[in-house]
């Protein structure tokens, strides 16, 4: 068994960086090993449930393959396809699926349900996102760092620029501060994170060495920066409502080409965690478009498909590093 056999996983928080930093070595070495086709099977005969409040691609799908490749099996439960929160509370779905699974993932609004799941569960729970926090995300977004840097990573910066009160934001700040990162969020003051959670990552950045800027210039936040990452600006049980204001207030924010060029450097990458409202592609950003006048909402076509954009190993690496959870925890 790992260090962490048995272990929740939450949120940042309730992790040590080192823990962290040991989940991305292993996805790293998963990673090498699935490519080199000598990977080692550590989940067989183990059950894991996906409940998916709401909707998903990249987390389902990297939940669904990293378990089949390491032989374990899955129970998806789509947004209506089970009693949770309809007909049975969470506590009592907990109790049930943990007779029946070794390991229980779930997406959905609060964090206050998939932490009532853990507490109730009697087995290891992952948080596929909720509002608040999107911590299996982050373990891809430092493993595509890592791979795109030689750097170790005190010595990474990163700006994230868009809606910091929300999951992205909220875990980019805690991330960067956990790591010891330099870590700039750039966005209006009233898209900042919640106050609570700026205490907290200063309060680890004492230990860790973490630099941390909170600014609404994007000249200042993004000047010297090895990475620049963003979020669409209306996320997943919004109201279509805020779209107007978004747009308002982020606009200034959008990563355009002109924005890479302020960071100075010339290496500087993009990164997203998808999906992203950056060309007519998808009928959600026809119409958006359509309405305001618009060609791309949080980054231009051009950023997207330009030689700094790795937002496709960043999709891939959820794959690699969500395996490692489920190894670190169930194997
Ligand atoms: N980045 C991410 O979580 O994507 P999905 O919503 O497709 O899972
Ligand atoms: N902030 C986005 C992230 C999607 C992966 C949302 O919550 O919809």
């Amino acid at each position: 068994p790992t260090a962490l056999a048995g272990r929740h996983f939450l949120k940042e928080l309730d992790f040590t960086g080192e823990e962290f930093r040991g989940l991305i070595e292993l996805a790293a070495e998963l990673k090498a090993a699935k490519k080199a086709g000598a990977e080692v099977q550590h989940l067989r005969g183990k059950n894991i449930a996906l409940i998916f409040e709401k909707t998903s691609t990249r987390t389902r799908c990297a939940f669904e393959v990293a378990a089949a490749d390491q032989g374990a099996a899955t129970t998806y439960l789509d947004p209506s396809g089970s009693q949770i929160g309809h007909k049975e509370s969470v506590k009592d779905t907990a109790r049930v699926l943990g007779r029946m699974y070794d390991g229980i993932e779930y997406r959905g609004d609060s964090q206050r349900k998939v932490e009532e799941l853990a507490a109730y569960a009697g087995v290891p729970v992952y948080n596929g996102l909720t509002d608040d926090w999107h911590p299996t995300q982050m373990l891809a977004d430092v493993l595509t760092m890592t791979e795109h840097t030689a750097r170790p990573l005190p010595e990474i910066a990163f700006a994230y620029l868009g809606d910091a009160r929300f999951n992205m934001g909220n875990s980019y700040l805690v991330t960067g501060a956990l790591l010891g990162m330099d870590v700039r969020i750039v966005a209006p003051k009233t898209y900042w994170p919640a106050q609570e959670i700026v205490d907290r990552a200063h309060e680890l950045a004492e230990t860790s060495g973490a630099r941390i800027t909170l600014t609404e210039s994007v000249a200042e936040g993004v000047l010297g920066a090895d990475f620049v990452a963003t979020d669409v600006w209306v996320s997943m049980g919004e109201p279509k409502e805020v779209w107007d204001e978004r747009i308002a207030a982020l606009g200034p924010y959008a990563v355009t080409m002109d924005v890479l060029r302020a960071t100075g450097n010339p290496e500087v990458r993009f990164l997203h965690c998808l999906p992203a409202f950056h060309d007519l592609g998808t009928k959600v950003g026809r119409e958006i478009f359509e309405a305001h006048g618009l060609d791309s909402l949080e980054v231009t076509d051009e950023v997207f498909e330009s030689a700094h954009s790795v937002v496709f190993d960043e999709a891939e690496n959820r794959l690699h590093t969500i395996k490692a959870v489920l190894v670190a925890t169930l194997a």
